[in-house]
């Protein structure tokens, strides 16, 4: 496993695998590394000759500074799943390799709206963040597939969205979301859960289950209401939205069989930790 810190050094290893016909999948991540995460290492090693996996905390992103500090981060243990999991190549830059002063990294793609509810309306700044720094990667790394998680369904979209409107190489592949046994998806943030707000969040997969056994007997705003009065009734959440949308627009429909792909999506604080989670309720060919 080779780790580097410097774009130039990593852009020359990855020129010679280019040169020699190899090709590379990509796995940017924030770190605090855990199963879900690996399980994009695992994906990417399927089909790739070489998987590279960045670490960056990337400041542009976080929309509330504190976030930004109390982000868990453990590079070392984050080096020893990967080489444990045969990760060929690490990237672990420092902020001034990726951003350096005086160049600029704005990008300004239109999302057609969806980067605009859910994490867009409640997090102001985020998905320009996340645009900003996978553009950014991309371009370091120029990789022939790129792995994301189901998890964080909407950055998902909107990585997809822009590589269309690239007509970038690179493809991008969707990762199932990986769970604790009672439910929980699987979350850097988890961590940060004090015992009674650990023993609740599985409630949140639940009622998103609930939510899928409903689709042929209700509309998307009647469970979406249900939903939240569920969360609300649940002492410790605070949920902050659950919305159903369709699966590539992420926009609002009336009824399910309008839609050949439905998707709900919740963001729920659970004191002072705030948990997304989704589930897909309905995909008819969808590659
Ligand atoms: P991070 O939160 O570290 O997540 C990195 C990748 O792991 C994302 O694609 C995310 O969807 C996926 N992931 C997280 N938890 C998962 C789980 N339980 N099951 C499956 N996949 C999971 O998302 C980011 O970092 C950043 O926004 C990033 C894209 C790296 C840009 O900074």
């Amino acid at each position: 496993m080779l780790l580097y810190k410097n774009v130039k050094d990593l852009q020359a290893h990855l020129e010679k695998l280019r040169e020699e016909g190899k090709t590379i999948g990509f796995v940017p991540t924030m770190g605090a590394l855990h199963e879900g995460h690996l399980s994009l290492i695992n994906k990417a090693k399927e089909i790739n000759d070489c998987t590279v996996c960045c670490i960056f905390v990337n400041p542009t992103q976080f929309n509330e500074a504190s976030d930004l500090t109390k982000y868990p981060r453990t590079p070392g243990k984050d080096v020893d799943l990967l080489a444990g999991v045969g990760c060929e190549v690490i990237f672990m830059p420092p902020v001034e390799e990726v951003y350096p002063k005086g160049e600029n990294f704005d990008v300004s793609f239109d999302f057609e709206g969806l980067d605009m509810p859910m994490e867009g309306a409640n997090r102001p700044g985020h998905f320009a963040g996340v645009a900003q720094i996978v553009h950014r990667l991309l371009d370091i790394v120029q990789p022939d597939h790129i792995y994301m998680g189901q998890k964080d369904f909407q950055q998902y979209s909107i990585i997809r969205r822009m590589l269309a409107l690239m007509n970038s190489k690179t493809k991008i592949v969707m990762c199932d979301i990986v769970r604790e046994a009672d439910g929980l998806a699987k979350s850097s943030r988890n961590v940060r859960l004090t015992a009674e707000h650990r023993a609740i969040a599985p409630k949140i997969q639940e009622i998103l289950q609930a939510a899928k056994s409903k689709i042929h007997s209700h509309f998307p705003q009647q469970i979406e209401e249900e939903a939240m009065a569920q969360l609300r009734a649940i002492e410790g959440f605070k949920p902050e939205y659950f919305t159903i949308a369709h699966g590539r627009t992420l926009r609002p429909f009336e009824v399910f069989e309008d839609v050949d792909f439905a998707v709900a999506c919740t963001a729920v604080w659970a004191g002072k930790v705030r948990l997304i989670d989704n589930v897909i309720l309905k995909r008819e060919d969808f590659e």
